[in-house]
């Protein structure tokens, strides 16, 4: 996929499409050593914080990938043109733990030029990210009946924010 280095204040990404309809990949890692996971992450959010560009991604526990955002300082989300549905549909309900998904969704993971996890050659859009923050979501500070709704096993997600260091993306993704 031929991508390029895009600045945060040129980057136009559909945000709520990209999030909820489409869904990004995340990755967290260390690519070098080999030794990194992915899975598909529908919630989450790009802005800025604390006078930096941010992304934000939530991680239930359970999830494999949360043992890779906890030992590791950095992840990176990929957004895939379309006809990659099955990839990330097979991201999103397989566990690292058990499969090697990105093997068999023929995926190639390439190195990032910021971080240390990867990001994959079929994206059209490599969002780097290092980790700035985190916290659990509280379900006393809940403010509206149907969030609760979205957790029947109590596993409320970590919220992770991420200063995005570098981004790389197809034509389409420059304002
Ligand atoms: C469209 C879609 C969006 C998802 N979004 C999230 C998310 O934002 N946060 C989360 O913790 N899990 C999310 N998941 C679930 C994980 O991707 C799924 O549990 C995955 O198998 C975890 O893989 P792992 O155990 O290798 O980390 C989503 C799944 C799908 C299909």
């Amino acid at each position: 996929m031929k991508r390029q280095g895009i600045s945060y204040s040129e980057l136009r990404v559909p945000v709520y499409r990209s999030w909820s309809e489409e869904g990004f990949l995340l990755t967290c890692g260390d690519h070098a050593a080999g030794k990194f996971n992915t899975m598909t992450v529908g919630w989450g959010s790009l802005g800025c914080m604390w006078k930096r560009p941010m992304a934000m991604v939530v991680v239930r526990p359970h999830r494999y990938t949360y043992q890779f955002m906890e030992e590791y300082p950095d992840f990176t989300i990929s957004h895939f043109p379309s006809g990659h549905g099955e990839a990330l549909a097979y991201c999103g309900s397989h566990s690292g733990r058990d499969v090697n998904k990105i093997e068999e969704c023929g995926l190639t993971p390439v190195a990032s030029s910021k971080v240390g996890s990867p990001g994959f050659e079929e994206a059209d859009l490599i969002i780097e990210c290092s980790k700035i923050y985190f916290d659990d979501f509280k379900p006393d500070h809940f403010l509206a009946d149907f969030i609760e709704e979205n957790y029947p096993a109590k596993d409320y997600h970590r919220l992770y924010l991420g200063e995005i260091k570098a981004v790389f993306g197809t034509e389409e993704y420059r304002i």
